[in-house]
């Protein structure tokens, strides 16, 4: 398998088995950290972190895989570059691609990482858009991996907003890696159309199930894995909170739930979660519409079916295969 030169945009521009190698190489790499065995080989590169969003998680990861594997990192945060303001994404991309090995981007439409991708000369990774999140769901599936065995059968619900970048990326993924998807939300909150037929012609190949389900009990029974985002993502204004509660409160992942799915069902979340008031954002909703916790309640977080800190901790390791895989 050789990925080198390559760019990590969306899961749909890879196959099942270029995917099942970065799953593969995270756990090595993740096996040799583990070990304290030093895989710094890629001294003297450079990479760019470019963030037009907030971030821990995946600036974290990109920074400690660059920093374990030998790289250098320069990040750029969402106010004090040029980008967008007084430079174009084309004459972004030229200017780094000039000075680094390796460019991430976090930000709004994927159009702007395909557009950096195209004149930047290096590879380019989709740290977050609206529309993908494709780092993620790397982790998410070496963790359903490490926990199950397995990935090909495994019955993953997705509970909530399932038509923005989690969602979209989600859907992809269990279709090409053969895991059954069920979404789980209003209709209006369904993925995209188009993204759905594309899904249904990849699953034909992997033999994975998409199921677009209204009714949580429903949805959840005999759900190996019950996965749920944020309500309202980074980029959308406050004023949607309100529309979003009415729709999505009923798709609240609770014990209710859980106790619906199978025996060994396991939580998980992207994070940063409101699973308490203990977030400004959470306090500002909870309080103003009187909730104590919005898309999954404290007591599933806490509890030992939630694996959403291995989950988070895999953010880094499968974030280094990707750049160790494509620099
Ligand atoms: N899950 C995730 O991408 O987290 P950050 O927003 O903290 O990077
Ligand atoms: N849907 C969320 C994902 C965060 C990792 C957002 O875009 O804010």
């Amino acid at each position: 398998m050789n990925l080198k030169g390559r760019n990590f945009l969306k899961l749909l521009d890879f196959t099942s088995e270029e995917i099942a190698y970065l799953i593969d190489l995270a756990a090595e790499l993740k096996a040799k950290k583990k070990a304290g065995i030093l895989h710094d080989d890629f001294r003297g590169k450079n990479i760019a972190l470019i963030f037009e969003k907030t971030s821990t998680r995946t600036r974290c990861s990109f920074e400690v895989a660059a920093h374990d594997l030998g790289l250098g990192t320069t990040y750029l945060d969402p106010k004090s570059s040029q980008i967008g303001k007084k430079e174009s994404i084309a004459d972004t991309a030229r200017v780094l691609g000039g000075m680094f090995d390796g460019i991430e981007y976090r930000g709004f439409g994927q159009e702007i990482v395909e557009a950096l991708a195209k004149y930047a000369g290096v590879p380019v990774w989709n740290g977050l858009t609206n529309e993908f999140h494709p780092t993620q769901i790397l982790a998410d599936f070496l963790t359903i991996r490490e926990h199950f065995g397995y990935l090909k059968g495994i019955n993953f619900v997705y509970m909530g907003d399932a038509r923005y970048n989690m969602g979209n990326s989600l859907m992809v993924g269990c279709a090409k890696m053969g895991l059954n998807f069920t979404a789980c939300a209003p209709e209006e909150y369904f993925p995209d159309k188009e993204l759905i037929a594309q899904c249904e012609e990849i699953a034909k190949e992997s033999g994975a199930e998409l199921r677009f389900i209204t009714d949580p009990m429903e949805a959840t029974k005999n759900a190996d894995v019950i996965y749920t985002d944020v309500w309202v993502s980074m980029g959308e204004p406050d004023e949607v909170w309100k529309e979003r509660l009415d729709a999505l409160l009923p798709y609240q992942v609770n014990k209710k739930l859980m106790d619906n799915a199978s025996e060994k069902c396991v939580f998980m979340h992207c994070l940063p979660a409101y699973h308490d008031l203990k977030t400004e954002v959470g306090k500002t909703v909870g309080e103003k519409f009187g909730l104590t916790e919005l898309e999954v309640t404290d007591e599933v977080f806490e509890s030992e079916k939630s694996i959403v800190f291995k989950e988070a901790e895999n953010r880094m390791h499968t974030i280094k295969a990707v750049i160790a895989a494509t620099v």
